[in-house]
């Protein structure tokens, strides 16, 4: 059922001038750097499904399988009836798995990829035909309002992906914090935190075989060249993708291999050989420094999941300080459990 129609049209002009702000302040600045949200337009975001379902791309499926094996302790531990907020939907090829355990009072996916995220909800709404949707095309990073029939019911946030490792720390903790004013006191956040590992797993995730990854990389400059009347030229880009080790993450550049001139929207560029631009940071965290993170961003860990390797976790957290007697919940057998809290 889906029911609420935003004001998609006036916000076009909005994104248009956001768009061509972030990259001519990015290009001019030092080191360059474009905010990742700007990957994801229609192309973006069919590069980005494709990323999730590459051999190399462990996130997706860890966390999957993860959902389905925790969906019964999670539906437990948050009861029945809220309406479940998600965080850059995307496909929202995970929500199904959530939307069986949890049975929600209403989904409120969130995106601004504005095809995907009608896309998704006529998807969803043909499997859970009974379901109120209500989607809702912004940036999430924004200062967010729910929508009125929502507004009063307790929610459940769902921001799976590891989406909050593509911020510094400053913003994740700033986004936690306005999700937490968003959702209400009462909520719930059902959050996927990928963790620190190898080299050797982590890097070919960023720079598959394929070269899916490139070209989801390379999709910017097309962007610009289309949306900012731009004359990047897109061959003399490569996709660059290493490991930040003081930083704890990896990080993705669009690197110049010969010295280029290029306009957009009027203005002129040069960039040596060699030089890039910074795309992406994806931010890896240990279990510990998860749960310090959801803290300092106003949420209390009350239970966690993770695979038998250690590569990602998904983290149940309620709003505000931890209740008294807390008993953190989380599944034996893994080497880091034992004696935590
Ligand atoms: N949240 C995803 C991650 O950090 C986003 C992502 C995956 C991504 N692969 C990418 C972003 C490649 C840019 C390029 O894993």
């Amino acid at each position: 059922m889906l029911l609420y129609k935003n004001e998609a049209e006036l916000r076009i002009a909005a994104v248009d001038t956001a768009f061509r702000r972030d990259v001519l302040n990015g290009l001019a600045a030092r080191p360059r750097s474009i905010p990742a949200r700007w990957f994801y337009n229609r192309t973006g975001s069919e590069l980005f499904e494709a990323i999730t379902t590459l051999p190399e791309y462990y996130v997706t499926r860890t966390e999957r399988s993860l959902l389905s094996s925790a969906a019964c302790e999670i539906a437990e531990l948050t009861g029945r009836g809220r309406a479940i907020i998600e965080f850059g939907s995307g496909c929202s090829t995970k929500t199904p798995i959530l939307l069986s355990a949890v049975r929600p009072a209403a989904y409120v996916p969130i995106d601004v990829s504005k095809e995907i995220l009608w896309a998704s909800a006529e998807r969803i709404s043909q499997s859970f035909p009974d379901l109120p949707i209500y989607p809702l095309e912004v940036d999430f990073t924004q200062p967010l309002r729910l929508p009125g029939p929502v507004a009063s019911t307790p929610t459940l946030g769902f921001f799976p992906g590891s989406t909050i490792g593509n911020l510094l720390v400053p913003q994740a903790v700033d986004l936690l914090r306005s999700m937490a004013a968003a959702l209400g006191s009462d909520s719930m956040l059902l959050i996927g935190v990928d963790q620190v590992k190898d080299a050797d797993i982590l890097l070919p995730a960023y720079n598959d075989a394929q070269g899916v990854t490139a070209a989801f990389n390379l999709n910017l400059l097309r962007r610009i060249n289309a949306e900012l009347e731009g004359s990047v030229p897109v061959d003399a880009f490569r996709h660059v993708a290493y490991w930040n080790d003081s930083e704890a993450r990896v990080e993705m550049h669009l690197e110049a291999v010969r010295t280029v001139q290029f306009e957009v929207a009027g203005r002129r560029f040069a960039m040596a050989k060699g030089e890039t631009i910074h795309t992406e940071n994806s931010l890896k965290y240990g279990p510990q420094d998860a749960r310090v993170l959801l803290q300092a961003g106003g949420w209390s860990p009350i239970a966690d999941w993770s695979d038998q390797h250690g590569l990602f976790s998904l983290i149940l957290a309620i709003e505000g300080p931890p209740p008294t007697a807390t008993c953190f919940h989380r599944q034996p057998g893994l080497p880091w459990s034992k004696g935590m809290q």
